[in-house]
């Protein structure tokens, strides 16, 4: 079973995933910490993906098939929270072709206006060992530049700066936004009001979730 966490980006979709890791047991799949991950390995997958992630725009619709199938394999059996897939009509539709071993319980979109998120992501801070996400004013971590976690290093994203963003932001509207529909035709699409504090949002996704 699949709960996909929809939004754009900034709006809360990994760090909400990270806590219904922890507190609900869910598998997380992020699409964006696979491909940075390979990325970081130097793969061919990481070599080839590279330039669209610091550009903001979206890898190819068949390198992601192959990146999410590798992910699927490690979660066989468990409830799976997918962040960040699908983000094209074509993704939506390699995903429904799946439903019968997949099927998808509920969309669940965080939804809060583009211009809360600029200031969101400049300020984020990523772990580069566990990817644990941290914000320098609204989620520091205790000691400035280290990840609470596991000691490692913060980084801040190629993507996160204000020229990034906005490509971000558009190609958000224009190829993402239209999943939305996909799943709202289907009875699958949730809306969650995201312009919230985590602790906020996290007891609204609970309620949602009814866990
Ligand atoms: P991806 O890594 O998925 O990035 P994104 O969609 O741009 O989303 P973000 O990770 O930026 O936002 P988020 O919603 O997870 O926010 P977070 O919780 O961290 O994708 C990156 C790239 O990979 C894409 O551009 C593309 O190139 C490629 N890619 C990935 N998937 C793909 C696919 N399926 N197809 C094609 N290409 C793909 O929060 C952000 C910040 O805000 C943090 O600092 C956090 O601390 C803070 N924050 C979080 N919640 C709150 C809150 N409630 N109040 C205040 N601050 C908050
Ligand atoms: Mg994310």
């Amino acid at each position: 079973m699949i709960v996909i966490l929809a939004g754009a980006p900034g709006s809360g979709k990994g760090t909400q995933a990270d806590r219904l890791v922890a507190e609900a047991g869910f598998c997380k799949i992020s699409t964006g910490d696979a491909l940075r991950r390979q990325i970081s390995l130097g793969s061919e997958i990481g070599r080839s993906v590279e330039s669209y992630l610091n550009a903001g725009k979206l890898v190819p619709d068949e390198i992601l098939s192959g990146v999410l199938a590798e992910e699927l394999k490690h979660a066989a059996g468990r409830m799976i929270l997918l962040d960040g897939y699908p983000r094209t009509l074509n993704q939506a539709k390699s995903l429904d072709e799946m439903k019968d071993e997949y099927p998808v319980s509920s969309v669940i979109h965080l939804d809060i206006l583009s211009e809360k998120l600029i200031a969101r992501l400049t300020g984020r801070r990523v772990c580069q060992d566990c990817a644990a996400s941290y914000h320098t004013e609204n989620m520091p971590p205790a000691v400035a530049g280290v990840c609470d976690h596991c000691g490692g290093k913060l980084f801040q994203r190629s993507d996160d700066n204000a020229e990034k963003i906005r490509t971000r932001l558009d190609v958000y509207k224009q190829e993402t936004m239209p999943v939305l529909d996909f799943y709202k035709e289907r009875g699958l699409y949730r809306r969650l009001d995201a312009d919230k504090t985590p602790q906020e949002l996290f007891t609204a996704l609970r309620k949602m979730l009814e866990f």
